[in-house]
């Protein structure tokens, strides 16, 4: 099929990717010049594990294209996607969905034969009525059906996500659109959950589903805070947990408070809701409030290890919101980062692949390391902030040579606290005494 995708960032880029390497004809547009330059050019814009190959082979055999003209994306196509940003208000926090309606406006205009205009960006609910009413205005004779097609990428796993999806929700009001998108997901058939539903509720599986993630987070960070002051492991509580099949193991890794582009967003634009609708929802409400709390707290945390007679050369391992990303956006590690530089101005941070995104943000007020063990050379204390696979296994006799003095504070649990302790380092991380 012929599939148009409006927005190349997260979403949108292994979104069409993805759907490439099913064997469709994919043109993603973006108003971006610099963006579709790069991308014409074989330069992704954005880093995803497995991505670089597949964006190669289809640039390369031209099942996947970029382009400025929203005509050249749009006209012919089976399916236009709208993957673009809807940040949140900077005041009220509600889904800003500016770029949103002005891609249905511009897009309407060039429908021609029966068109699906799927939103696959985290929309609150009702914009699909609001899109529909958009299309109508400007090309009252149009053909098309507006669906709601979310989206479940983890950003640095999108490209597995994408062909491994927990489920595939399909949001429309009528039989037609829905045979459409069953076609185009038809190489999922067998392989995963269809779900469905109608637009709304589909608008609001994924709201709920990221504030659920998010409040699952926020529960056992809480309950981290609860072991450290009554002397439980909570290592060991997340563990006895998720062998329950009802909690499930993943998000009961603790940490200092949830990040990224996604969750804060999310859990806001959800609670504004719930207020606009007259339905509070309490639980995200005070998630949100608390998640915000931990970060401060966090950075606290680090401050109180500091012994700032010295001004000791303080090493940071982790910028991004998570491992396995480049994004530094709403990222625990740079809020922590930029609270810690106003009490120290000896600090070297490292990451595998979001020092040039956090260059951005605090610049040259921090040193930048090669790699994690440069980062710990002279260092008074290693500060873990991001879940990168690497910290796990790294050398300990090789930090512990690098480093002046022996302190680890390990806001990812990161680290084994015996082995570490048994190499001769003062060890401290979360969830336990
Ligand atoms: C999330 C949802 O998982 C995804 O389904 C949705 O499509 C987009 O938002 P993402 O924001 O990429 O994906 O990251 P995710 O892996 O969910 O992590 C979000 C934040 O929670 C990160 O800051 C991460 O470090 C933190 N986290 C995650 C924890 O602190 N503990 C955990 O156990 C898991």
């Amino acid at each position: 099929m012929k599939i148009a995708i409006i927005g190349t960032g997260y979403v949108g880029l292994p979104t069409g990717i993805g759907l490439a390497e099913l064997g469709n004809e994919v043109v993603c547009v973006d108003k971006i010049e610099e963006k579709i330059a790069s991308l014409s050019a074989g330069r992704a814009t954005i880093y995803e594990d497995g991505m670089e190959e597949l964006f190669q082979k289809h640039r390369k055999s031209g099942a996947l294209s970029f382009t400025t003209d929203m005509e050249k994306a749009v006209n012919g196509a089976d399916v236009v996607m709208l993957a673009v940003g809807t940040p949140p208000h900077p005041i009220t926090k509600e889904a800003d969905l500016k770029y949103i309606y002005a891609a249905a406006e511009e897009l309407a205009q060039y429908l021609n034969g029966y068109t699906v205009v799927a939103t696959k960006s985290t929309v609150p609910v009702g914009t699909g009525d609001e899109v529909e009413a958009i299309i109508k205005k400007v090309n009252p004779t149009a053909d098309y059906d507006v669906v709601s097609l979310p989206e479940f990428l983890r950003e640095g796993f999108a490209v597995h996500d994408f062909f491994h999806p927990d489920r595939i929700v399909i949001g429309a009001n009528n039989e037609k659109a829905r045979n459409v998108l069953l076609k185009l997901y038809a190489p999922f058939e067998g392989k995963t959950e269809f779900l469905l539903v109608n637009r709304k509720s589909s608008e609001t599986i994924k709201y709920a589903s990221n504030a659920f993630l998010a409040m699952k987070i926020h529960y056992i960070n809480e309950m981290a805070d609860f072991c450290e002051k009554a002397g439980a492991d909570i290592r060991e509580v997340a563990k006895g947990m998720g062998l329950d099949s009802r909690i499930g193991k993943k998000f009961l890794n603790p940490g200092p408070g949830y990040g990224g582009s996604c969750f804060p967003k999310d859990t806001n634009a959800m609670a504004q809701m719930g207020r606009k609708f007259g339905a509070h929802l309490n639980l995200i409400e005070t998630t949100i409030a608390k998640n915000d709390e931990r970060k401060v707290n966090m950075a606290k945390r680090v401050i109180d290890s500091l012994d700032k007679s010295t001004n000791g050369k303080i090493a940071v391992w982790g910028l991004a919101f998570k491992g396995g990303t480049d994004d530094c956006r709403e990222s625990p590690a740079m809020d922590i980062v930029s609270e810690i530089i106003k009490h120290s101005s000896n600090v070297t941070v490292y990451d595998p692949k979001a020092m040039d995104n956090a260059k951005k943000i605090i610049g040259d007020k921090v040193k930048y390391a090669q790699d994690a063990y440069d980062a710990c050379k002279d260092a008074d204390i290693l500060v873990i902030l991001t879940e990168w696979e690497e910290f796990r296994t790294a050398d300990l006799n090789k930090i512990r040579g690098q480093m002046k003095t022996h302190k680890i504070l390990d806001l990812r649990n990161m680290l084994n606290a015996t082995e570490v302790r048994a190499a001769g380092f003062d060890y401290a991380c979360i969830g336990m005494k």
